[in-house]
Formats: structure tokens, sequence, C-alpha cells
């Protein structure tokens, strides 16, 4: 499968290159504003796996958001979230529906020294998203409990749910078994995306936990 990770040159998108190019044969393809950093970053990622013992089997490589939308099959969105919209609605003319696009994205802000849930107008960064996307366009929500340090740390075991939502049931069902390829990552389906919100606002909890108790990494897992 050809994987695009728009805004992939940051945290997240490192975790889940590095992750799904340790273990898996797809084509991994870093996107960003500028061509140049998300070559940079892709020649970087591959040489860590490199250092960890392992080749991404299929390749890392870079270009623009655009470029990587037009060749990949997956679309992840790891652009930082209050530039996610608009990243998107840039986006859209090289989407189609034999895509599917997934969103990490949470949206948040920091006030009296820790962190609150900050939903756009439509109730979740998913729902705003769906918005922009024509119906047809396959939109799965995932990855938003998932720290992306310790992702990007390929030292660190990894042993945590991962909530998926989507409407769609096949493009669901193939974003868990995208999840599921990451050891470590145990994909729950979360049900429809108008439930997103829920999972959304588990992340500044999972801030704020960590910041109180001095811990890191935090993530869910249902038992
Ligand atoms: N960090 C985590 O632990 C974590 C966990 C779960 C979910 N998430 C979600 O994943 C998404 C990315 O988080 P992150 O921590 O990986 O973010 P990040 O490292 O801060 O930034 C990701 C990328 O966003 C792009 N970007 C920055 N400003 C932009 C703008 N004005 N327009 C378009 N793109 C812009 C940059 O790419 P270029 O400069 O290369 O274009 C940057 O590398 C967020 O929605 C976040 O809520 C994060």
């Amino acid at each position: 499968m050809k994987i695009g990770l728009i805004g992939g040159t940051g945290d997240i998108g490192e975790g889940l290159a590095l992750r799904w190019g340790l273990n898996t044969e797809h084509a991994l393809l870093i996107g960003s504003r500028k061509a140049d950093k998300a070559r940079e970053r892709a020649e970087e990622f591959a040489r860590k796996l490199e250092i960890a013992g392992r080749k991404a089997k299929s390749g890392i490589t870079g270009g623009t958001n655009e470029d990587v939308v037009k060749d990949s099959e997956i679309v992840v969105l790891c652009v930082e979230a209050p530039y996610v919209v608009a990243t998107l609605r840039e986006l859209l003319g090289v989407l189609s529906p034999d895509k599917i696009v997934v969103t990490p994205a949470v949206s948040m802000v920091r006030k009296g020294g820790v962190f609150l849930y900050a939903p756009p107008p439509d109730g979740s960064m998913a729902v705003q998203l769906a918005r922009v996307l024509p119906e047809a366009i396959p939109l799965v929500s995932a990855f938003h409990t998932v720290p992306a340090h310790k992702l990007a740390d390929l030292s660190a075991t990894l042993d945590q749910d991962v909530v998926v939502l989507g409407d769609m049931k096949d493009a669901k069902e193939r974003i868990m078994g995208l999840v599921a390829e990451i050891d470590g990552l145990h994909p729950i389906d979360g049900g429809p995306l108008v439930t997103s919100s829920l999972v959304e606002s588990i992340t500044p909890l999972l801030i704020n936990l960590a910041i109180v108790n001095k811990r890191k990494n935090l993530a869910i897992k249902f038992v």
C-alpha cells in the first residue's frame, strides 16, 4: 500500500513512518509544504531504520503534500491541528474516492497550566473535516491517543489500544488493519465518526495526567 503522511515531517509523522517502515512493506511518502524538507526528513527516517537494523522494505520518499496525495492510497493528515482544515481544503483537488483520509487531529488549548479539549463548532476535528471532504471520500479518525515520541522511539515497546472511527466500513477496516501492523498497537472499532469527539478529548486528559503525575507517554488500554 502507498501511505502518504501529510505534514509527515513532524512528530506523529515520524512515529508512523518509522513504525510502518519497521514492520511492513508499504511505500511511505513523507509530505511537507516544502519538498526539500520532506526529502531530508525521509532520508533521516530511512537512516534511523537502518540504525535499528531494518530497512523500509518499499522505501521512504519525500515530496510536497500535493504530490504525496496524488501518489498515495492512504492519506494521513499529520499537520498541526490548527492548520489541518486549511491543508485539507488545499488538497481537495488531488483527493478522490479511491483514497482513504485519516485524521489523528486533536484541537486543544493550554489554559492555567492544564490542557483543555477545544473542539471546533462542528463538535470534533473529524466531523469538521468530514464537512470539508466530498461525501464519497472516506474519512477515518484514529491515532489520537498514541504518543508520538514513544512511537518514534524504536527501542520502546508499545502496548496500547487505538480507537478507530468512521462511517464507511471497508475504509475503517483497512485502517484498523494498518494499526494492527504496528507491534503493540491494538485497534478497536470506535463506531461512527460523529463520536470522534469522545476519543479526541482523551488526549488532553492523558497530557494532564502525565504532567500531574510526572509520567511520560501515557496512552489508553480498555480492560
Ligand atoms: N504529537 C503527538 O503525540 C500526537 C499524538 C496523536 C495525535 N496527534 C495529532 O497529530 C497532528 C500532528 O501533530 P504533531 O505533534 O506531529 O505536530 P508537529 O510535529 O508540531 O507538526 C506537524 C507538521 O505540521 C506542519 N505544519 C506546521 N504549520 C503548518 C501550517 N501553517 N500549514 C500546514 N502545515 C503546517 C509541519 O510540516 P511542514 O513544515 O513540513 O509542512 C509540521 O512538520 C496534530 O493534529 C495532533 O493533534 C499528535
